[in-house]
């Protein structure tokens, strides 16, 4: 359970104190107000908000981690498997609500939707052999056989049988269909079985099988869960959200599409899709006949001898599902700003969880609770941050981003006008080094947390150091796994999504544990206590500095690196003049912006008057909204849910490109000069509507 506070100041200075030149009438008068309005709070305050004890207060932040909490923190959590709309799923809804509740920050609340979730309820997978034997595999990983971790399945796969002669298409990638077809194999009407691979999820995997005229499809991973026979369960609906209310929030009352709708049923695959253990997957490997496996095709465990198929193994694949309206509820516990209450930093991460989620997702949730015990010791020190912060903990995330979404189509103009930034942190701990990304104008507060955050494996060096020696590359954010997806691509709030471990093996298998994670990825919560410290002072920092630390400079730098990549791709074919022209255009802009940052930030600590204030305000909601012009209302072609066109999801499913996503769809789906131009054109439009917000005025 959460410490008990015993003063926990609910501060709140509705009207800001008057601005004065003279520091400690300021903190007379804070005092005062204070005293008047909790006759029951003990001061000493050490963070009056008109101070800056910037770094002290970030010192007392760090120094408040406590690897012991963290750690009871994912044990309580990961008790029981605790997959979305299921009964232990509330339990832990309860465990965190209970925790901000005792923390007596300004509000916690839940926010409840209705959404279409998917279960197994029987799967099974026979399969018969030329000796004429059937066997039926073993479907479940879960070895304690405690019945209450979920069988692997793809959720929102399609109910029925499928029965037919196995193809093995390597990484299902459409070059492996190409090169099954040199070799004169067709999987028309037969089952696929195909190994993950790095470039594919298991969603894409499935649609190009169904382009193929497969019936089903079985995949596994060489990975084999660690080597504990541990199998990957996750879900293949297309795009993210709440199935039957697309673009729209799944209030509870509120507009639900039929499952028969086409815009509905769109989003499911045809075909049925199932995830196979290593073990069942080179049964089947080993009986297959046919011609060799494509040379390209021998690695791991794949070798010269490998045929690919179809015949001398039939398999039939039953799979019987349900489809229900589930609630489903996030978490969001406030902390109000003092000065710019409504400007809003918003850390999140998930709960629900395939099985007991210790890495995936409570190592961040776990982190997310850690932070909040921390920030109610600030606030009880006198500490309140200028702009209000949101801890968010996401529900059925595991289904499609579904919590976050819904939360932020139900809260889209309000976070447009108001959200600074959004930090995500759904595996705060797989592994060993740090990895990040981030759209770049935070690129730079980002390195200057690292620099204040000891490594956890080295005490003699910062995060920053390790991470500059290591991989020191800071991802762009076009992917789409993880709950900043609505938040970046949909509403254009400035993000960053931040991990420890590049990957694991046991990811969404029932290995998954509390005991997994202290035997292998931290067993004494010292990388967590780094991503809380990191985590919490971006928090703080984003909150807390008058002038946003945003850096305009290095997303226009990046522009023009994204630009010198298409134009190296197109080969000449098609200008890019236009996009080159907008990015000249921004980056004057943001030598501009951070020219007027820099010398707003001297008087922002030496003058606090009112016309100062307003200046800083109105600077810092230029650079607010600037990341919100590359949002353009008609989306990218064919997802248009998906609104960012500098950062998105990559054109599946092959992307030699990871940004600029309308205009790699259009190069890769081979689209007229005309087409190609068109989407140019379209970023080039976005870069312009960003610069013209950055500038501000209509000059
Ligand atoms: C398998 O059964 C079929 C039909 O019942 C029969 O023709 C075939 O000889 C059997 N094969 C073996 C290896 O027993
Ligand atoms: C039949 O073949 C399968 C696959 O090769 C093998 O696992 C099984 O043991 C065989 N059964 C018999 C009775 O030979
Ligand atoms: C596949 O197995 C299921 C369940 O055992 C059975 O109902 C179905 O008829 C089988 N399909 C075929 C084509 O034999
Ligand atoms: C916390 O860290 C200390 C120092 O490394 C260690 O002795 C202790 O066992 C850790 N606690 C937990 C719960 O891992
Ligand atoms: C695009 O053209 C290339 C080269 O002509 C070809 O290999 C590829 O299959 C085409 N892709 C599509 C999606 O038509």
């Amino acid at each position: 359970m959460s410490q008990p506070l015993t003063t926990v100041a609910g501060i709140s200075f509705r009207q800001p104190p008057p601005l004065c030149s003279f520091l400690f009438i300021i903190v007379l008068l804070v005092a005062t107000f204070y005293t008047l309005h909790h006759p029951d709070a003990t001061p000493p305050h050490l963070f009056s908000p008109n101070t800056h004890n910037s770094l002290t207060l970030r010192r007392l932040f760090l120094s408040s981690a406590s690897n012991a909490t963290v750690s009871s923190y994912l044990h309580s959590l990961t008790r029981h498997p605790h997959l979305a709309g299921t009964k232990p799923s509330l339990d832990t809804l309860t465990y965190v609500l209970t925790h901000f509740q005792s923390l007596r920050l300004d509000d916690t609340r839940v926010a409840e939707y209705e959404a279409l979730l998917s279960y197994p309820t029987h799967i099974s997978v026979t399969a018969r052999f030329s000796n004429n034997t059937t066997v039926e595999f073993d479907l479940n990983d879960d070895v304690s056989s405690s019945s209450d971790v979920v069988t692997p399945y793809h959720a929102y796969s399609p109910s029925g049988s499928a029965q037919g002669s196995v193809v093995f298409v390597n990484h299902g990638e459409e070059r492996d269909y190409r090169a099954l077809e040199m070799i004169g194999v067709s999987v028309r009407g037969c089952l696929v079985l195909a190994r993950k691979g790095e470039t594919l999820g298991r969603g894409v995997i499935v649609k190009i099988a169904e382009t193929q005229g497969a019936l089903g499809v079985l995949i596994y991973d060489e990975n084999d869960g660690g080597g504990l026979g541990g199998i990957e369960r996750g879900t293949v609906m297309r795009g993210i959200g709440d199935p039957v209310s697309p673009g729209w929030p799944g209030v509870t009352g509120g507009e639900k599409l039929s499952v028969d709708d086409d815009r509905v049923s769109r989003r499911f695959p045809k075909i049925p899709s199932l995830p196979l253990s290593l073990h069942n997957a080179e049964i089947l490997l080993a009986s297959l006949c046919g011609a060799r496996a494509p040379v390209e095709w021998r690695s791991g465990r794949v070798g010269s001898s490998q045929r690919v198929g179809p015949g001398r193994v039939v398999v039939n694949m039953t799979l019987q599902g349900e489809m229900k309206m589930k609630k489903i509820h996030n978490v969001v516990a406030t902390i109000r700003g003092s000065e710019e209450p409504d400007r809003y930093v918003i850390l999140g991460n998930h709960r629900d969880a395939w099985t007991y989620g210790a890495v995936d997702p409570n190592s961040g949730t776990s982190a997310l609770l850690d932070i909040g015990r921390r920030f109610a010791l600030l606030l009880e020190s006198g500490w309140r941050p200028r702009r209000t912060i949101l801890l968010c903990s996401w529900d059925a995330e595991e289904f499609g981003m579904i919590g976050s979404t819904e939360w932020v189509e139900e809260h889209v103009l309000n976070l447009g006008a108001s959200a600074v930034a959004y930090l995500n942190v759904d595996c705060a701990v797989q592994g060993s080094g740090f990895f990040a990304g981030a759209t770049p104008q935070l690129d730079s507060v980002l390195v200057d947390a690292l620099k204040l955050v000891q490594d956890p494996d080295d005490v003699t060096l910062t995060v920053e150091e390790t991470f500059k020696s290591q991989n020191n590359i800071i991802e762009r954010l076009s992917r789409v796994d993880s709950d900043f997806s609505g938040f970046l691509h949909h509403a254009g709030i400035p993000s960053i999504d931040m991990y420890y471990g590049a990957d694991y093996p046991v990811y969404h298998t029932a290995f998954d544990s509390y005991d997994w994670m202290i035997r292998n990825a931290d067993p004494l919560f010292h990388r967590h206590v780094a991503m809380a410290g990191i985590w919490g002072l971006l928090g703080i920092i984003l909150a807390d500095e008058p002038v946003l630390p945003f850096d305009y400079i290095a997303y226009a730098e990046q522009l023009q690196a994204h630009r010198d990549a298409l134009s190296k791709l197109l080969e000449g074919k098609v200008s890019v003049d236009p996009l080159s022209v907008a990015i000249q255009e921004f980056s004057l802009v943001a030598k501009e912006v951070t020219d007027e940052a820099k010398k707003l930030k001297e008087q922002a600590y030496s003058k606090n008057d009112v016309a100062v204030a307003a200046k800083r305000r109105e600077l810092n909601d230029r650079m607010m909204l600037a990341e919100r012009g590359f949002l353009d209302s008609e989306g990218i072609k064919g997802k248009e849910w998906f609104k960012h066109l500098v950062y998105g999801p990559a054109a599946e499913p092959e992307s030699k490109l990871g940004f600029f996503p309308g205009i790699a769809d259009a190069i890769e789906t081979n689209s007229s000069e005309g087409i190609i131009k068109h989407e140019i054109w379209r970023v080039t439009r976005a870069i312009q509507r960003a610069s013209k917000a950055l500038k501000g005025g209509f000059t």
